[in-house]
């Protein structure tokens, strides 16, 4: 899974409003509504050997995001999947990692009222990823994380560009030497700033519930349905940021990350600081899954 040297060379060809370009002469206006209001919305699709994992789901998500926000969207799931098989190909094949963006377009005279008549401006781009976290169950990157209070606004299961909050909660992340930021709000845990958390105690698994305070992860869903297939029980219920503190073991989820185990919480170890058992059977089933799906091809692409 290790991108080749010829790979990693290419210059990055992205998609921008009907062209395929590269990358440093795509150019958006200073008055696209995307850069002066962050009126869009967007995806990071992971690609595996060439193929697009869960890029159904990952589609269905966008049109929903689009909806909410009133934008029709640009396209139909076959148009988009021909634009990401001929961007992903033109980029190499390989593992990569394709963000997705579509801004309400163009404005007139900056106002926040929605024209009418306006065109989205549609980006897709790539960027090589990283050999994934979980090709090594034996010896994984793991995360670390503080907790921080959750004062984002209150449409977080929309995937929008507009992401200052995040931005800063994941800076106390930084500023506090660790790896994410885990959020509460009103004492229960959210989300992570850029990802999902499962909480291990006991044997059982639990994450949120999905609702306005936050992302419904494809990793999350696709987690939660691996599980249910190897009877692991997992409950999608509110969690205490005491129930943290207690936890057998924390798992950071995103498209990028998969699953990481998290081994030490507000300066804490979890679970002696090693990744613990669960998490070592559901990343070999999740590999399993994986590997099953995106066989090295230059044509095939993740129906399920
Ligand atoms: C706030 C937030 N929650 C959850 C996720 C995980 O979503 P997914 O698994 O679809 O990548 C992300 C991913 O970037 C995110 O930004």
């Amino acid at each position: 899974m290790i991108q080749t040297p010829v790979q990693s060379a290419l210059t990055r060809i992205v998609y921008l409003n009907g062209d395929f370009i590269p990358q440093d002469e795509a150019k958006v206006s200073i008055l696209d509504r995307g850069f002066l209001f962050g009126d869009s919305i967007y995806e990071v699709i992971p690609v595996y050997q060439g193929v697009p994992f869960r890029l159904p789901q990952h589609l269905a998500r966008l049109r929903g995001g689009l909806d909410a926000i009133e934008l029709a969207t640009p396209y139909s799931d076959e148009d988009w999947t021909d634009i990401i098989i001929q961007l992903v190909a033109q980029n190499g094949h390989g593992n990569q990692s394709l963000y997705l963006q579509v801004t309400r377009g163009i404005t007139g005279p900056r106002s926040h009222t929605i024209p009418t008549n306006i065109t989205p401006t549609v980006l897709v781009m790539s960027s090589l990823l990283s050999t994934p976290m979980l090709e090594q169950v034996e010896t994984p990157q793991t995360q670390s994380a503080i907790c921080v209070n959750d004062f984002r606004w209150g449409h977080c299961n929309i995937k929008t560009t507009s992401l200052l909050a995040n931005v800063m909660l994941r800076q106390q992340a930084q500023h506090a030497g660790v790896d994410e930021a885990i959020l509460i709000r009103n004492g229960q845990l959210t989300e992570g700033a850029a990802s999902n958390i499962f909480v291990v105690k006991d044997g059982v698994v639990r994450t949120p519930p999905e609702g306005p305070n936050l992302l419904g992860g494809i990793t999350r869903d696709l987690l939660i349905e691996i599980m249910a297939q190897h009877y692991i029980e997992c409950r999608q219920e509110p969690i205490s940021q005491q129930a943290l503190a207690d936890a057998d073991e924390i798992w950071v989820t995103s498209s990028t990350k998969e699953i990481a185990p998290l081994v030490s919480l507000d300066g804490s170890p979890i679970n002696q600081g090693l990744p613990g058992p669960l998490w070592k059977t559901v990343a070999k089933h999740y590999i399993a899954f994986k590997r099953a799906l995106c066989a090295p091809t230059h044509s095939k692409q993740d129906k399920s």
